[in-house]
């Protein structure tokens, strides 16, 4: 048979699917959100302003290490763009979101029982998608990032004295969201005691064993905590961007 297009071999695969539901409808929402996601990330990594209002500082620009640093004297960059890679690569290279871009992107398969796109599949051996074998140090540098943005989450209860606002709160709730997401990360159950062949066998094996079996009990929701993540980090970076553009005075009324 001639080789088909790329419209009309996605047709061609969709109208041979014999299953009835709405297979289409999963794939469909991940390829929307994610794609608004990434675009909302590259405005921010490149936009360079509105990164702090009063006691808040936008998660996206998290730590500030270009203002310790000096960095952003030198080069005109955003303090997003200096910290970006970090949380990029841990999102990108995490097992859950693989599985759902490969689906929703690639169509490799975009469902159970949905033939794949036809292509010339080489694994995880070229770039860019090699780097997805360096998630486990992905991890290290977001368990080092949660610990600012738990930071930023305290500090956000202070603005000449002890203040509440929806920021505050928005914040927390971000946090205990990417807490979930990290240690409920695959890699981290392997750390936590999935490597050990034998529990008995070491110092403190019973007390890793607890552990392990609590990350993996976290680890059954991870995806879920993918997606509330992702969402919290965005509406908790979308809303100090929000206040800090909208000319309001620095850490008043109830914001
Ligand atoms: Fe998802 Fe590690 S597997 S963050």
């Amino acid at each position: 048979m001639a080789e088909l297009s790329a419209p009309a071999d996605y047709i061609e695969r969709v109208s041979s699917v014999q299953r009835e539901d709405r297979w289409w409808v999963e794939p469909f929402i991940t390829t929307v959100v994610y794609s608004l996601f990434i675009l909302y990330g590259l405005l921010r990594v490149f936009e360079n302003q509105f990164s702090h209002w009063g006691p808040y500082l936008a998660p996206f620009y998290s730590p500030p290490v270009a203002e310790w640093l000096g960095l952003n004297r030198l080069l005109p960059l955003s303090g997003a763009f200096y910290v970006a890679a970090f949380p990029l690569l841990f999102r990108a290279s995490c097992y859950y979101y693989r599985k759902s871009y490969y689906r929703a992107f690639f169509w490799d398969p975009p469902a159970c029982a949905v033939r794949e796109r036809k292509r010339h599949y080489r694994g995880e051996t070229v770039f860019p998608f090699v780097l997805n074998n360096l998630h486990r140090y992905a991890l290290y540098f977001a368990i080092l990032i949660l610990f600012f943005l738990w930071y930023d989450a305290i500090v956000a209860f202070y603005w000449n004295g002890l203040r509440i606002g929806i920021g505050s709160v928005l914040f927390v709730v971000n946090c205990v969201f990417l807490t979930l997401y990290t240690f409920s990360c695959h890699s981290f159950r392997h750390l936590s005691g999935g490597n050990l062949d034998c529990y008995s066998c070491v110092d403190g094996g019973e007390e890793r064993h607890a552990f392990w079996t609590t990350i993996s009990k976290l680890n059954k929701r991870h995806g879920l905590y993918a997606w509330v993540s992702m969402l919290t980090v965005w509406a908790a970076d979308l809303y100090v961007r929000t206040l800090s553009s909208s000319g309001l005075p620095q850490g008043s009324g109830i914001w």
